[in-house]
């Protein structure tokens, strides 16, 4: 069973969790081992939401993914176990810790040889891949550090191709967004980039009212 869903009721959340997604053995052994991280387990997805990627990526059949926040890895389990053996996911995190306990989990799910780790700073990880001109994803999932939301949206659409899917968390933010009492940086920095995707000619979008927001945008 995932962890509360910020933005729906109680008794719906129950309702979603009993008949809404089916999880693996492997990923509920994850989010169980990630719960024993303390509070911080709550950075994990949703699993409703691990079920849409996985969905999302066995449809699109994408062939570069990013993902930029692994925390314990649920979300790039579910990209990776979803993408062909010849697809590749490049992931992006800074932490050690997080990442070693989602390398043992890419490996039982026999997944390590799709993903290429980037332990850096996303921002600087992104930078040098914008210079890479020739790198182009066709699915990219932000997740990391909110505060930096907008900065990763500028960075990762050009490396985007057209037709591609970007998926960004978190985008109502326990409902932050419309509380305009909250003025904190991460709060500032999704309602901006709410603001400038609903703006954005180049995207074609939609925020989905799954686990606590997640937007999607078609590239054009
Ligand atoms: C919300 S969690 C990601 C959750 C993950 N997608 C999952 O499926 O559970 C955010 C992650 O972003 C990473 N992170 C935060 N700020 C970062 C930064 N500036 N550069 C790289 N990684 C960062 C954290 O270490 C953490 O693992």
């Amino acid at each position: 069973m995932s962890a509360d869903s910020p933005i729906i009721k109680k008794e719906l959340r129950e309702y979603v969790d009993i008949l809404g997604y089916s999880e693996s053995e492997l990923l509920k052994k994850n989010r169980e081992e990630t719960k024993k991280l303390g509070p911080i387990s709550i950075m994990q997805v949703g699993a409703a939401q691990g079920a849409f990627l996985s969905i999302l990526c066995k449809c699109g059949k994408f062939k570069n993914c990013l993902e930029v926040g692994v925390f314990t890895g649920y979300s790039s389990l579910c990209i990776s176990s979803a993408i062909e053996n010849d697809s590749r996911l490049t992931v992006i995190d800074n932490n050690n810790e997080y990442l070693d306990i989602a390398k043992k989990y890419w490996k039982l799910a026999n997944v390590v040889e799709k993903i290429n780790v980037i332990k850096k700073d996303a921002l600087e990880a992104l930078s040098e891949l914008k210079s890479n001109s020739d790198k182009q994803f066709d699915f990219a999932f932000i997740d990391a550090d909110k505060a930096n939301y907008v900065e990763y949206y500028d960075l990762i659409l050009p490396l985007m191709s057209r037709g591609g899917i970007l998926c960004i968390d978190n985008t109502l933010w326990k409902g932050r967004v419309y509380d305009l009492d909250n003025q904190t940086d991460s709060t500032k920095a999704i309602r901006s980039l709410n603001q400038k995707i609903k703006n954005d000619k180049r995207v074609e979008h939609s925020i989905l009212t799954i686990y606590d927001g997640m937007t999607i945008c078609y590239i054009k």
